[in-house]
């Protein structure tokens, strides 16, 4: 497994090392969970090569504690990437991927204006900035991101589309633990009490796939009974939950296509986000 530090080093061995057939691509920012493990597994079984990036992108975090306290793991993302066979790891630093003066963003489109657009100003400039920069040095054929982050999958599918990057987004299913919760690296922040009560996130969504199963279609019907369900506990603090068109994520009032329930929610100072698609056909 070869480990490649700067853009220009990674741009030269993706040059010179071509796959016989194609070359996949799963950007992360470390802390490695089994939710990257899966996605680095869609990689290795579905492309004759390999690439899994990890950096911690500081233009993405709005908060710049949030940045400083990421969880940081080299040796042991290192080791669970030589695990599952990864051909390369690209692990730039911080100061070669914004030198100073840096001031060239990709602006991305509606489906970053919703949810965690509103309530994080700037984060997604921040990611699609960075995954151009990865695509750049890496030049994928394919790559790999987790619907756990719904959004995020929407808003590079756009960026893509709109900008011609001639590369294949594959999405994911979220990872979860036995008791349904999302696997993510802020899981471990949660408190004994939080963690113990997190799954009802899961049970939510579940109730709301059970009505949506049994016909009903209107969106409002739909997340009352989500707010319902959540209401059981009393720790957690719903932040939004919102149906929306699955491709442009525009708010809907009917699902008639395809279509998702995003939600995010808060214990103490974590926060959650999860979601599910509901297929109409
Ligand atoms: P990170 O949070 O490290 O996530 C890397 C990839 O793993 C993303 O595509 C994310 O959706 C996926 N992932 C996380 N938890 C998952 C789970 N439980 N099940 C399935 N997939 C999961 O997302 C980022 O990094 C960054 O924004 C990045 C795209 C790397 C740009 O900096």
């Amino acid at each position: 497994m070869e480990i490649i530090k700067t853009p220009q080093e990674m741009q030269h061995w993706a040059r010179n090392n071509r796959p016989a057939s194609r070359r996949g691509f799963v950007p992360t920012m470390g802390a490695l969970h089994q939710g990257h493990e899966t996605l680095i597994q869609h990689s290795r079984q579905n492309n004759d090569q390999t690439v899994l990036s990890i950096f911690v992108n500081p233009t993405q975090f709005n908060v710049a504690s949030d940045y400083e306290k990421y969880p940081r793991n080299d040796t042991r993302d290192l080791a669970i990437a030589e695990h599952h066979g990864v051909d390369v790891v690209y692990m730039p630093s911080a100061d070669e991927m914004y030198p100073e003066n840096f001031r060239s963003f990709v602006e991305p489109g509606i489906a970053s204006d919703p949810m965690e657009g509103a309530g994080r100003p700037g984060h997604f400039r921040g990611v699609t900035t960075v995954v151009t920069k990865l695509f750049h040095a890496v030049s994928p054929d394919i790559a790999y991101f987790g619907k756990k982050d719904y959004q995020q999958l929407a808003v590079i599918r756009q960026m893509v589309t709109e900008l011609n990057f001639p590369i294949t987004i594959e999405g994911v299913e979220t990872v979860r633990d036995e008791d349904g919760l999302a696997l993510s690296s802020r899981n471990a922040r949660l408190s004994p009490s939080a963690r113990a009560d997190a799954p009802i996130i899961f049970q939510a969504l579940s109730d709301v796939r059970e009505l949506f199963d049994a016909g009903t279609r209107q969106c409002d019907v739909l997340l009352e009974a989500f707010k319902k369900s959540l209401s059981r506990s009393s720790l957690i603090s719903l932040e939004y939950a919102t149906i929306s068109d699955a491709r442009s994520l525009v708010e809907i009032t009917q699902i008639d296509d395809d279509a998702v329930l995003c939600v995010a929610a808060w214990y103490d100072d974590v926060r959650l986000i999860d979601n599910i698609e509901l297929h109409p056909h």
